[in-house]
């Protein structure tokens, strides 16, 4: 039963295509302008600098206004307001010869000035509909803005959380990965990029780069090509598929070619396997890098990045200045050159542009729709819907409404850090804190003391180092003595003490790569003497990536990880720690003992030498001497205030047969005392195979809402689709043999049952 790749392939849905007649208009349309084109003016067309944020005043007077008058010039990013964007657009069609329209871009990653939570904490929600109603907000409130482009969504699979940008995606499954790819990339793009209040789409990082080796920003990547096609490529063909108007190239290696310059991964893969007939753009300054990575100077790398398939330059300047004699020298084609201008104006046409160029420049939307109450609210909301309870021992969470409740911690009174990496465009001085929302909600029922009883961390030149771009520890001068004692009176005088701590906004994202993931040593210090005090204490956990909390796991009562919350942190935090909303958020990445452990995933190989099942150690089998091979909480894992129970999972037959559907079913109960949702998970074992298959792999998953007591049948379908996987050959197939369905609350608490593939 093997099915060809190409057979997928074929089968994509590319929801932003044109129908043909529109097809036909577009290529009329750009031949007829490309015709008129000079030279230069198609290369001006592949660069993209950064705008350096031009004042409007700079406007028609700056180098980069220059460059637009005379065609070199053919999009902006990191340029913001429709007033900004549209007096550089007005420079653009009406001082260059041909008036074409620039594309403006930005990193409107997760949410615009509504700020919702990081990618790693929207991932944790499980709920594609909320994540698409996320990227559809921050779309609006883009485009409002006069940006008609993003450079989201970031799908790069991860398993190792040293790496800051970890932060950035979804986490280490394929599957999950896929599914929220394709949710961001329709909320962005709707159904018709015209409309002014949809934007392009870029995923990012094409490809690989969460697998760089150590965790060290920016490294080196190398995979044998069945892991990259099952375990890597996943989201980036979902997103493909999905109709993602664009794509960025990363900045690592693949087989020893950077990707920027690798034409098997631009043109074999992407273009011709995958189908994918948009713009590609580098990362920022990628093609220069290429020079460091040893491939040449910058004449000789820009011509290897076009040749490869590469049809923008950002900010490297090297497709502008050095193509021309690349082309003198027969080095690079013309066709390649027009090939890369045709798919930048097809972009444009695409959006309308050229229809009106001033299409996303209405002043008056910016005064309506951005930040309005309404997101706010939607915002909130799904912020509570990303947090993860690891832990609530003798139901210490939800706090009681009434009392003295101690908050304590540097990230309690900290608004500049609640939106987390890549929030841009958003207000720090209008996010909520932890102090504020909380104090907000219990208003008169309850008293809420504060201390901020230590610094994020205790060295002043690290903190210097996470406090560059804008997002400042607040640094307390006073010694770390003084600040606990402060907190320890206040934890004193309090029946509850809710501890914020962990990392700060810029622990992680770009170049924030940690060796050590633990919560810094002062804060330890903090929570020690916090649980001195005998109160019992909550830890309200704010990161970026994966933390290393055996420590806090096994001595602290109760822990919800928070990530990075957005605009609404303090609102969403408060509603959950008093139970209005129940949690529900689930990992999308695993949680390790110690950094030793990394990379750990739950859908690893099952070795030659397993570790027998709820063993330790054993000699000469796959473990370690010093701690065990369990996660400190798994994938897929996360508590509620509420309990579910699974039974009676039942399957609709013994076999299933490629053209039969297939069904799994489970009765899930809320036993518990609270109303409340399950991700309830299917995850699926080939037992035997032509190359090796992971233990485990997600291939389901449902969010239900069950009301206290209630109980209702789980049903999921399954395909033979589901079971393929590409092998030796790099063929996507289903082997016939016996299989292993699990279904349950996490990727390590299951039912399971077995059927055969025939
Ligand atoms: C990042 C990209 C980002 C680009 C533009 C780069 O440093 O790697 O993710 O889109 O900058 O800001």
């Amino acid at each position: 039963m093997i099915l060809l790749a190409l057979f997928t392939s074929l089968l994509m849905s590319c929801s932003q295509k044109n129908a043909p007649n529109e097809d036909h208009q577009m290529k009329v349309f750009i031949d007829d302008l490309m015709g008129k084109m000079t030279l230069e003016e198609k290369l001006g067309q592949l660069n993209l600098p950064s705008s350096g944020d031009i004042t409007t005043g700079e406007t028609s007077s700056s180098d980069i206004a220059q460059k637009i008058k005379e065609g070199q010039v053919g999009g902006l990013f990191n340029i913001k307001t429709a007033e900004k964007i549209r007096a550089v657009q007005k420079v653009a069609v009406e001082q260059s010869r041909l008036k074409i329209p620039l594309i403006f871009g930005m990193d409107v990653i997760h949410g615009y000035q509504t700020a919702f939570p990081i990618p790693l904490g929207m991932s944790c929600s499980w709920d594609m509909g909320l994540i698409e109603k996320s990227a559809r907000i921050a779309a609006q409130e883009a485009s409002a803005d006069g940006i008609c482009w993003t450079f989201s969504p970031m799908v790069d699979i991860s398993r190792d959380p040293r790496w800051g940008r970890m932060s950035e995606g979804s986490g280490e499954d394929p599957y999950l990965g896929s599914q929220i790819a394709q949710a961001m990339v329709k909320g962005y793009q709707g159904d018709d990029l015209r409309k002014n209040n949809t934007i392009l789409s870029c995923v990012k990082h094409f490809a690989l780069y969460g697998a760089i080796e150590a965790g060290r920003d920016y490294n080196t990547v190398d995979m044998g090509r069945i892991r990259m096609y099952n375990e890597y490529f996943p989201p980036y063909k979902a997103a493909v598929d999905a109709g993602a108007g664009s794509v960025m190239t990363s900045f690592n290696e693949i087989d020893g070619i950077p990707a920027t310059a690798n034409r098997w991964l631009l043109t074999d893969i992407l273009r011709k396997a995958w189908g994918f007939s948009g713009l590609v753009v580098t990362d920022y300054t990628a093609i220069l890098e290429m020079t460091d990575h040893g491939l040449g100077n910058l004449k000789e790398v820009s011509a290897l990045a076009l040749a490869a398939g590469t049809d923008m330059d950002m900010v490297a300047d090297g497709f502008l200045t050095t193509l021309k004699e690349s082309l003198d020298e027969g080095k690079v084609t013309q066709q390649e050159i027009d090939q890369a201008c045709r798919r930048i104006l097809e972009a444009k046409y695409k959006l309308g542009l050229f229809e009106d160029p001033y299409r996303y420049c209405d002043e008056n939307r910016a005064k309506t729709e951005i930040f309005t109450p309404e997101n706010r609210q939607v915002a909130r909301g799904i912020a509570a819907q990303t947090f993860v309870l690891l832990k609530n021992d003798n139901q210490t969470l939800p706090l009681q409404e009434k009392g003295t409740i101690a908050l304590i911690g540097p990230l309690a009174d900290n608004k500049e850090n609640m939106t987390g990496t890549w929030s841009v465009a958003a207000d720090f001085s209008k996010s909520v804190s932890l102090l504020e929302g909380l104090r907000n909600a219990v208003g008169t029922q309850a008293q809420v003391l504060y201390a901020k009883g230590t610094n994020v961390v205790s060295n002043p030149k690290l903190d210097a180092r996470i406090s560059i771009f804008g997002k400042p520890t607040q640094w307390d001068k006073r010694s770390q003595q003084e600040m606990i004692a402060e907190a320890v009176a206040v934890a004193r005088k309090s029946d509850v003490v809710v501890a914020a701590v962990g990392e700060s906004a810029e622990m992680s994202g770009e170049s924030s790569s940690r060796s050590d993931i633990n919560i810094p040593e002062n804060q330890k210090e903090l929570l020690e003497a916090l649980l001195a005090t005998g109160k019992p204490v909550v830890i309200v956990l704010f990161t970026g990536r994966p933390l290393t909390i055996s420590w806090e796991k096994a001595n602290v009562p109760a822990i919800l990880n928070v990530w990075f919350a957005g605009t609404e942190a303090g609102n969403a935090i408060a509603d959950v720690l008093l139970g209005k909303v129940n949690p529900s958020g689930k990992l999308s990445a695993t949680f390790p003992q110690n950094i030793g452990q990394i990379p750990l995933y739950y859908n690893h190989k099952n070795t030659g030498r397993p570790l027998a099942e709820g063993k330790w150690f054993q000699k000469f089998r796959s473990n370690y001497l010093d701690v065990s091979n369990d996660p400190l909480f798994p994938f897929g894992f996360g508590l509620s205030y509420t309990t579910f129970d699974y039974k009676n999972l039942k399957l609709s037959g013994l076999s299933l047969t490629a053209d039969s559907k297939f069904t799994v079913s489970v009765e899930l109960t809320n036993s518990g005392n609270y109303d409340g949702a399950e991700v309830v998970q299917l995850y699926l074992r080939d037992l035997v195979g032509s190359v090796t298959r992971p233990v485990k792999e997600l291939k389901g998953f449902q969010k239900i809402f069950l009301k206290k007591g209630e109980t209702r049948i789980v049903e999921f379908t399954l395909t033979e689709k589901d079971l393929r996987f590409y092998n030796e050959n790099l063929q996507l197939v289903s082997e016939p043999g016996d299989f292993k369905v699990f279904v349950g609350t996490s990727s390590d608490n299951t039912l399971e049952a077995g059927f055969v593939l025939k």
